[in-house]
């Protein structure tokens, strides 16, 4: 009863305070007045316990995604719930059990709802191609639709705030969780990023079928040493500035309402713990007004780390670091209280952290509602419409890259052909949804053979050959790879021997990628290499679709097998996609965001490297320069792929061929479709400063456009370049522009031929 009378004092006052300054005010000032004024009359009213708890999360009691804390029961979270000791739950993910929860944390004295998190990654239970694979379309409104339809998924499930965008950069295939990111380079990085946190967020957070974003991993987390999860991250200030943080920085501008901080240590110190990163750079150097939310365990996880000594010195080091939210260590509500008290934390830091928490909350419309995520009806019709498998199917097709299509064996005749599939991942309606898939049914996506089998004009028989996996892969554990069974791979041997083109389906299990799923070697996994040159050995007609959710070193196929297509992990709509392509009713237009490497030795392995001062030096057989014996070149570049018809670049030019600071550079070039069919190219152009106060990469993203044209058509594509484009972290330590000369490259990938020069000049 005492709650609900605050609650609707409370409610009375959101109004009243809306009304009052609106009277004053023009519209915007209006609802900021009121927002601060409703925050700052509820902070006044909560005891330092209650401050505590908005700043504690804990994970619900169904779905984990990390080790539990020790002290975590289910019955202390319940009991904290009420206690209004709980600002957020993450993993509570239906309408029935969040507003289960939401009535429990309004019994609390203040009744401030609860926020409700969740990784929804690349869909909520419609999947869509993991987030490396819509990278590779380069087609933002395309990542900005995913994002949005995996936002309404979620939020007319309960959730109002998803762990995502991750724009952690990263040059290490190793490393599990590249399938999370947008690949290596920080322009492509920045733009997707950007992209995936408007879809999410939508026109308004207060929207019911939107959700709040949080962008991950702040910072450094996708640079951990050998590739290897959790790792230290050593880098120098040009790879942070130029590298890591750019899309940090561009997520902010794009109105992010949240970050996370990250496991790792950055130069030493935990990002979870660095003040320097959070509260110079984020809140104050960047302006940042949202909160951040440590990742799990992280704050105790600075004990391990050997930073501090007890997890009371890492709720310190936490808070003063500019952590906002204690995701699962317990830290904060265990001990922020008596820090307070012996005055090792001045509560303003906690008064701050409280305040960014309740904007969101605020923001959301929660106080107005706390129910608001909450209408069963709405659950059950958005997670049924029919329009969201055309969305993530549109998705998928966009996000494939033709990497080889020797002899166009491309696309496939659709009649009088028989066609063998086989493979592993042929029949797999698993794998596609990837690791991060939590509220996706198990084994619910269209299968290639599915999907391939809907095209009646050829005989299409399937054959396994061998399996990928021993038991059942889980999120959890450790996948087991089957190294031993080749018992079924003579049927399909006999099978390719019979058939007119073999395409088969290899690569990784979709629990081999994502968080702690570092390997050390990227060749096909288990039997699956032997597989391919035994089919090829009888049939070489062989189309190989690539399903995995990073760069593998696939030396052999690029060499021997005549058709190659990137598919990644494609989603739900998988099978559908990967068939409309290998068939050509939709024309590949996907470009590579991350480099593939010849061998693991090689790595990392990226195009936009500096010179060295011993470059390259064809031709010679001295072996002073800065290279491998078994060679520097990638097995295929940034930005490569291919279509069924071909592009040429012409007439690059420029309006001025010497800019001064403030001006801008017009940058244009005739794009050709010389090819039989209509295609889409993303046209890329690439920067190179060739002297700076610190070295410069041989080339830089500094723009791309997608564009569609008619066989036979011509289109003027069109660039501008500002002093933005041109600046780096220089030897000032400041983000700026030098004046020198510049090559521009403009082409269908990151080895683009076709340049011109201009000089920039004070
Ligand atoms: C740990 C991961 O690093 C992070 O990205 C994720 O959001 C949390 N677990 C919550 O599941």
């Amino acid at each position: 009863m005492q709650t609900e009378r605050i609650r609707v004092m409370q409610k009375t006052m959101f109004t009243l305070f809306g009304i009052l300054i609106g009277i004053f005010h023009g519209i915007s000032q209006d609802a900021k007045a009121s927002k601060k004024a409703f925050i700052d009359d509820l902070l006044s009213k909560m005891t330092l316990e209650e401050k505590v708890g908005q700043m504690n999360q804990y994970n619900g009691f169904w779905d984990v995604t990390g080790p539990a804390p020790e002290g975590g029961d289910a019955a202390r979270k319940y009991e904290d719930l009420r206690k209004g000791w709980v600002g957020s739950m993450l993993n509570i993910t239906s309408v029935a059990e969040v507003r289960k929860i939401q009535e429990i944390a309004l019994e609390s004295r203040l009744g401030i709802p609860v926020l409700f998190g969740q990784d929804v990654i690349h869909g909520f239970k419609t999947i869509s191609p993991i987030p490396m694979a819509e990278a590779a379309s380069w087609d933002l409104e395309a990542i900005e639709a995913s994002a949005a339809l995996a936002a309404r998924e979620a939020a007319a499930a309960g959730i109002n705030w998803t762990f995502a965008p991750m724009v952690d950069i990263s040059r290490d295939p190793r490393w599990g969780r590249v399938m999370e990111g947008a690949g290596e380079d920080p322009y492509l990085g920045s733009k997707v990023g950007a992209a995936r946190i408007h879809g999410f967020q939508g026109a308004s957070l207060s929207d019911p079928l939107t959700v709040a974003a949080c962008v991950k991993h702040f910072a450094g987390y996708g640079f951990g040493e050998g590739g290897r999860d959790y790792n230290r991250v050593d880098v120098g200030l040009p790879t942070l500035h130029d590298v890591i943080l750019p899309p940090f920085k561009a997520a902010v501008e794009a109105g992010a309402a949240t970050f996370m901080n990250a496991f790792n240590d950055l130069n030493g110190i935990p990002a979870t713990g660095s003040t320097s990163l959070q509260r110079d750079l984020l809140k104050g150097a960047w302006g940042f007004d949202g909160f951040v939310v440590s990742d799990w365990g992280s704050i105790g996880e600075m004990v391990p780390h050997g930073y501090v000594q007890s997890l009371k010195e890492a709720a310190q080091a936490a808070v003063v670091g500019g952590s906002d939210m204690d995701m699962e260590s317990m830290a904060y509500v265990n001990h922020l209280k008596d820090l307070v008290a012996e005055g090792s934390v001045p509560e303003a830091l906690i008064d701050d952290a409280v305040r960014r928490i309740l904007h969101l909350k605020y923001d959301l419309g929660l106080f107005e509602d706390p129910f608001k995520y909450c209408d069963a009806e709405r659950e059950k019709e958005v997670l049924s419409d029919p329009k969201r498998l055309e969305i993530v199917r549109d998705m998928a097709r966009k996000s494939m890259v033709l990497l080889k299509n020797e002899g166009n064996l491309l696309p496939l005749p659709k009649s009088g052909k028989s066609i063998a599939l086989i493979g592993p991942l042929a029949n797999d309606k698993d794998s596609p949804l990837g690791s991060w898939r939590l509220k996706a049914e198990p084994n619910t996506a269209i299968s290639v053979l599915e999907g391939l089998g809907a095209y009646s004009g050829n005989t299409l028989k399937y054959e396994q050959g061998v399996r990928l996996t021993e038991g059942t892969p889980l999120f959890h554990f450790e996948t087991k790879i089957n190294t031993t069974d080749r018992s079924g791979m003579d049927q399909a041997v006999a099978l390719a021997k019979s058939s007119d083109i073999v395409v088969m389906v290899l690569g990784e299990n979709g629990f081999q990628t994502g968080e702690a799923r570092s390997y050390s070697n990227l060749d096909l996994p288990g039997l699956q290499q032997e597989l391919l040159e035994a089919v090829y050995a009888v049939n070489p007609n062989v189309v190989l679709v690539l399903m995995n959710g990073r760069p593998l070193t696939i030396g052999w196929a690029a060499e021997h097998v005549p058709a190659i297509l990137e598919a990644w992990q494609p989603g739900s709509e998988s099978g559908n996609a990967i068939s409309e392509v290998l068939y050509g009713d939709y024309n590949p237009s996907g470009k590579l965001p991350m480099t593939f490497p010849k061998s693991t030795g090689q790595i990392p392995l990226y195009y936009s490297r500096t010179a060295t001062g011993r470059p390259n030096n064809p031709g010679s057989d001295l072996v002073f320069w800065s290279h491998y014996v078994e060679g520097n070149e990638p097995l295929y570049e940034f930005g490569h792929g291919l279509s069924y018809t071909t592009f040429t670049y012409s007439d690059l030019k420029l309006n001025k061929t010497e800019i001064a600071l403030d001006d801008t550079l017009d940058v244009s070039v005739t794009l050709s479709n010389t090819g039989s069919r209509k295609g889409k190219e993303v046209v890329q152009l690439y920067v190179q400063d060739h002297v700076g106060s610190r070295t410069r990469p041989l080339r830089e993203l500094k723009g791309f456009q997608l564009v569609e044209l008619e066989p036979g058509s011509s289109k003027k594509v069109k660039f501008q370049i500002n002093k933005e484009e041109l600046s780096f972290y220089t030897a000032r330590n400041l983000i700026e522009a030098e004046p020198g000369a510049f090559t521009l490259y403009v082409g269908g990938s990151s080895s683009a031929q076709l340049s011109t020069g201009f000089k920039l000049v004070k």
